[in-house]
């Protein structure tokens, strides 16, 4: 995994939902080495460790990255107070494993749950017009990225839990409608493992390849503390797999969930 830190500008902010910031950060090193599905991890001040946020946007020409938070707690509330102009300390591209992507003309199902959907985008502009984007939020102040998902060519489903904005339901029930017309070539999903448990289960019971991108606390976020563990198994022998650097994405098999 190779990696800088290094102190950059933030080109572009602004508030996108209720409490959720869209930011592009001028790194043209970092970004032409990124690869979709892998992280950053973001410095605060007056905080000791960094802040794991998934890259939404990478632009090697113009040397961007982008990526879209939401006010969690302390350090992602003055994450969100930084201005355009203001310098940003990352360490990045962060995750020893991106999600795979598979020839343009594959047919891809993507999932992506609340903020788990912005490291969806860049599989979303791969696959174009081969993609279903099945997005799910808890109501319509928390949707975000609808027209980028739109603008990449995809199919899109937006799922609310309460049915404020497109379908109510689960991303889980737009899946199974899914697999019922058509069986893809992969799925793709990030968001709570809850989720994460059921799609693995209807993907292997489709016979279908899916990578599912994890999220845990981190520490280091370079493979050096053990904050970020979690159970994995891989040719029949189960492992603790560091989150950041043998992920943060693994393929469905590999994961096992502590119930
Ligand atoms: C690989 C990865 C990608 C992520 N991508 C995004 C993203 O694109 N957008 C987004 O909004 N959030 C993302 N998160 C979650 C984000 O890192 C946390 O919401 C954030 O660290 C919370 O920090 P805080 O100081 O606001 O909260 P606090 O709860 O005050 O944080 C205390 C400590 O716990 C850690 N922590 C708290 N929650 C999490 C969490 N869910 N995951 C990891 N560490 C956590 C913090 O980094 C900090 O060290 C990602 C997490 C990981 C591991
Ligand atoms: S966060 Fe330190 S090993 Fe993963």
């Amino acid at each position: 995994m190779k990696y800088t830190q290094g102190i950059y500008p933030i080109i572009r902010k602004k508030a996108v939902a209720a409490e959720i910031y869209d930011m592009t950060i001028s790194c043209p090193d970092v970004a032409a080495a990124a690869m979709c599905g892998q992280f950053v991890n973001i410095k605060v001040d007056g905080f000791m460790l960094r802040r794991p946020i998934s890259i939404c946007g990478i632009d090697k020409e113009k040397g961007t990255l982008r990526i879209i938070f939401e006010v969690r707690g302390k350090g992602t509330k003055a994450l969100s107070q930084l201005s355009e102009g203001q310098l940003v300390d990352i360490v990045a591209p962060l995750g020893g494993r991106g999600f795979e992507l598979l020839e343009k003309d594959k047919k891809a199902v993507i999932i992506g749950g609340g903020i788990g959907n912005p490291p969806m985008l860049p599989i979303a502009q791969h696959y174009g017009k081969n993609a279903v984007v099945i997005s799910g939020f808890r109501n319509a102040s928390a949707v975000i990225l609808q027209q980028d998902f739109k603008e990449s060519g995809a199919e899109t489903i937006l799922c609310t839990d309460d049915g404020s904005a497109g379908r109510k339901g689960f991303v889980t029930d737009a899946l199974a409608d899914c697999l019922k017309k058509e069986k893809p070539d992969i799925i793709y999903a990030c968001g709570p493992s809850v989720m994460l448990k059921r799609i693995i289960e209807q993907a292997k019971n489709a016979g279908v390849r899916c990578q599912v991108s994890l999220e845990e606390r981190m520490g280091c976020g370079v493979g050096g503390c053990l904050v970020c563990v979690c159970r994995t198994i891989r040719d029949g022998e189960e492992y603790y797999a560091h989150v950041c650097k043998d992920g943060p994405v693994f393929e469905a098999e590999e994961v096992l969930f502590d119930d």
